[in-house]
């Protein structure tokens, strides 16, 4: 069902609640990667340049006892976006009270203001956390209008979001939120043929419900990364020292069955001796993997064979590094995956989950050459196993 969006709103005049996922890694008190500010700014902008009396939050980190509360403040967020927006950012260190009321009633059309961090409300009985339903009553009485943008947060039921959505009369999707829903939503119900989806990262049990979505709907499923190897045992190989969940090989048996050839695992892979960036690196055939080795990366050979599949491809979703990609030694499969989407960029639409997929793709500085990298980590996650998400349901239908 299409979502309303902010561009179905009238904004003028009107106080914006803005939910915004502002909960970006920090280090040692500074941004260390900025992209969903930057995601944001394009429904921050129009709002503010419709004549909108913005009013951002955002959750950051996680709250559980007082000594978090300094570490996450968004204070360095709103200073950041001020830049970026070359703007008065008011910044309001509450989370509720006067001091809030008083600023958002002091607030002129096109200017901006944010509050704390809406987990500071953790502290107390986990009210943001467990949608209570005061809170998110009250957050909704400060604004007439709430457009939710906060994709990276969309599969979780908090006041900040779905709390405020229920107490308001007009729930709209901000343009990342549009833009997510359309190219993952789009993947998983209408993708253009061949659809390849290539799942990656170190478990399979983080990923079954994924895999399985994603038989259902993709061409093929290309696996790689550290869950790859409960799948060669489920085949029979002996996978030395590799990662193994034991107690998955009989589903990866089933999932391989159901897959009906669907699935593609490679047949050679990079080895080390222990986990360690400098360990010995050697190329194996999937039969011949010594017992004291570790599989660390996908070999040049399951490479080129995910290549011949990929470059066919109209659609392709991405979640999951194909190998060790923090050493940079073991890093070449996940590169060369990432640079043959790059490649295909003209023909095809090309999708990268957030979190681990999104930092292997900013590291080799690669983010500008794919149709969308996601902001959402589990969010991402679990839209493509299928899940309904709270934060994208509570958005009014067109
Ligand atoms: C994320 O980074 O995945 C979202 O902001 C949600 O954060 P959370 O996992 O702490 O709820």
């Amino acid at each position: 069902m299409a979502k309303k969006t902010v561009r179905d709103v009238e904004l003028k005049g009107k106080k914006v609640l803005v939910r915004v996922d502002f909960n970006v890694p920090l280090k040692d008190g500074e941004i260390s990667d900025e992209n969903r500010i930057v995601q944001a700014l394009p429904t921050i902008k129009y709002i503010l340049e419709q004549g909108g009396r913005a009013i951002l939050f955002s959750h950051l980190g996680r709250i559980k006892e007082a000594k978090d509360l300094e570490k996450n403040s968004l204070s360095v967020v709103a200073k950041r976006l001020s830049e970026l927006l070359n703007q008065e950012v008011k910044f309001i260190p509450e989370t509720r009270g006067k001091k809030l009321e008083e600023a958002v009633s002091a607030l002129n059309n096109g200017e901006i203001l944010m509050f704390e961090n809406t987990r500071f409300e953790d502290l107390d009985g986990k009210k943001e956390s467990k949608n209570d339903p005061e809170l998110g009553k009250y957050w909704a009485s400060l604004g007439d209008v709430f457009v939710n943008d906060a994709f990276g947060t969309a599969h979780r039921e908090h006041a900040s979001n779905v709390g405020v959505a229920s107490n308001i009369k007009e729930t709209v999707a901000g343009f990342l939120l549009e833009k997510e829903i359309n190219f993952i939503g789009g993947a998983l119900e209408n993708p253009e043929r061949p659809f390849v989806a290539i799942l990656g990262g170190a478990k399979v049990s983080d990923k079954i419900e994924v895999i399985k979505n994603l038989l259902k709907v993709a061409d093929r499923v290309l696996i790689g990364g550290g869950m790859a190897y409960t799948f060669f045992k489920a085949m029979g190989y002996e996978i030395g020292t590799s990662l193994l969940e034991a107690y998955k090989v009989d589903l990866a048996k089933e999932l391989l069955e159901l897959s009906k050839g669907k699935i593609c695992l490679g047949d050679d892979i990079v080895t080390g001796k222990g986990f360690d960036p400098e360990t010995e690196k050697n190329v194996r055939t999937v039969d011949q993997i010594p017992a004291d080795e570790m599989g660390m990366d996908i070999g040049p050979r399951t490479a080129e064979k995910f290549d011949s599949i990929i470059k066919d491809a109209k659609t392709v979703v991405w979640n999951g590094p194909l190998g060790v990609f923090e050493f940079p030694r073991f890093a070449d499969g996940t590169r060369h995956i990432a640079q043959s989407l790059v490649e295909i960029k003209d023909q095809a639409t090309t999708i990268i989950g957030g979190g681990d997929s999104a930092a292997a793709v900013i590291q080799f500085g690669l983010e500008d050459g794919f149709t969308h990298i996601s902001t959402g980590g589990g969010a991402s996650l679990e839209y493509l196993e299928g899940k309904l998400l709270p934060g994208i349901e509570c958005v009014d239908n067109k």
